[in-house]
């Protein structure tokens, strides 16, 4: 593995273990674009852009968009578009979670997005998420936490009172989820509310809180990311997917040379959908775009001169399980990034928009894969295709390879997150965008 390779690969792991949510994971790239000179702006005030300079503006603590005004041409020239989405699969707490089973306390648990669910058993799993206060003066404040030490379990039941466990295990997700939290050792389990407001106080000494009102808490494994194989051959770590397509796409843009026009649309709520106003079917990215180039026929050229890279994980062919790819597409980990195709249009890539982003590869000298699904199975998605149709601009969707996608663990190729940065940040500083 280069040096670059692995440098990059120590600010990404420091990324991947700071964002156990979509809230942590914007607070990051809010930090890691400040550092590089990049002006937050707000979405409630006016703005008042110039060139060579690097923007972003955030919504609802949980999708962010950055872009910049190159020096070297005009907005109506297009933009250089990378999307990614800021949120993973797993656990989300229920409002009023505590779940008492004499003497234990458990926390109610939903589904958010979907999880494979079996890796989360028997996991040491903390909480983290945004909390909503009413303060000390009648207003409202948000908070973000992470309790960082192992705090919940899933305990799985033990193999002798389940003796199919290893043969066909079916989850009761309401029966079977609930994780461990505390246990009666006194008068009284602990108090839920009270739990957060002391959490809040420890991260935010002197908070002028007086009672915790609402929150969006998920459970997150705190292991942190790391490389594992008998050469460092591997990442594995939570949320890879896609906190890695993230902080490349960060990354690029935060090292950019300013003068190209670059925007980078990351979105909350790609998992379940992406319906929401921070998520990719919302008016987010319309409504940044129409600040920038408020003049309908601006925007469309703009629009039409641009080329949109969607990063989403891609999978990597399971040894185990070769049967479920495609034989003539297998994909590897340390392959490098993974073209994502489907007939039916559950990836918007085109022969155009592959040629294009094999042409950047080339000129990165960079490998590229290719994944298409065996022939009749179905297909997952991502942000790409939405944006597309949105707004009418031409995509690709990428991804690095991926094991276990949707695991509460996954896996990489060592060598892929820095390969795919490579990429992305040739085509953040190619001084024209290839396109139809
Ligand atoms: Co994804």
């Amino acid at each position: 593995m280069s040096t670059h390779s692995q440098q990059y690969n120590q600010e990404l792991f420091h990324f991947l273990d700071a964002a156990p949510t979509a809230f942590h994971a914007i607070e990051e790239l809010r930090g890691l674009l400040s550092d590089q000179g990049f002006i937050e702006l707000r979405e409630s005030e006016p703005w008042n852009l110039s060139k060579a300079q690097g923007y972003f503006v955030i919504r609802e603590n949980c999708s962010l968009i950055s872009f910049i005004l190159g020096s070297e041409e005009d907005a109506t020239q297009g933009f250089r578009i990378l999307g990614s989405h800021s949120d993973s699969p797993g656990l989300q707490l229920k409002p009023k979670p505590a779940v008492e089973v004499e003497p234990y306390l458990q926390l109610g648990v939903e589904i958010y997005g979907g999880p494979l669910l079996n890796p989360w058993f028997d996991r040491d799993l903390s909480l983290a998420g945004r909390v909503s206060c009413a303060d000390t003066k009648g207003g409202l404040t948000d908070y973000l936490v992470n309790f960082q030490r192992p705090l919940l379990t899933i305990p799985s039941l033990a193999i002798h009172l389940d003796r199919e466990a290893n043969d066909g295990r079916a989850i009761d997700k309401q029966k079977a989820l609930p994780p461990l939290f505390a246990q009666r050792l006194g008068e009284q389990l602990p108090d839920f509310a009270n739990i957060l407001k002391a959490q809040v106080l420890k991260q935010y000494p002197g908070a002028a809180i007086e009672e915790v009102l609402s929150f969006d808490l998920f459970c997150h494994d705190p292991q942190q990311a790391s490389y594992l194989g008998y050469n460092d051959d591997f990442i594995v770590s939570g949320r890879l997917d896609n906190l890695l397509s993230c902080h490349v796409a960060a990354t690029a843009m935060a090292e950019s040379n300013l003068r190209h026009n670059c925007l980078f649309i990351c979105t909350n709520h790609e998992e379940n959908g992406s319906t929401s106003t921070t998520g990719a079917q919302g008016s987010f990215a319309e409504d940044v775009l129409s600040r920038i180039l408020p003049d309908i026929e601006a925007r469309q050229i703009a629009l039409r001169n641009s080329f949109f890279i969607s990063i989403d994980n891609a999978h990597a062919s399971h040894p185990n399980f070769k049967e479920t790819a495609e034989p003539s597409h297998l994909t590897v980990l340390n392959g490098g990034p993974v073209i994502k195709v489907n007939a039916n249009q559950r990836y918007a890539t085109n022969s155009r928009s592959a040629a294009v982003f094999k042409l950047l590869a080339r000129k990165a000298g960079v490998e590229v894969q290719e994944f298409v699904m065996p022939t009749g199975k179905p297909c997952g998605s991502t942000i790409g295709p939405m944006t597309a149709a949105k707004l009418g601009v031409e995509t690709i969707d990428v991804g690095a390879p991926t094991f276990a996608m949707h695991s509460v663990r996954e896996v990489t190729g060592a060598t892929d997150p820095y390969k795919l940065l490579q990429i992305i940040q040739t085509f953040v500083d190619s001084s024209r965008i290839e396109r139809s």
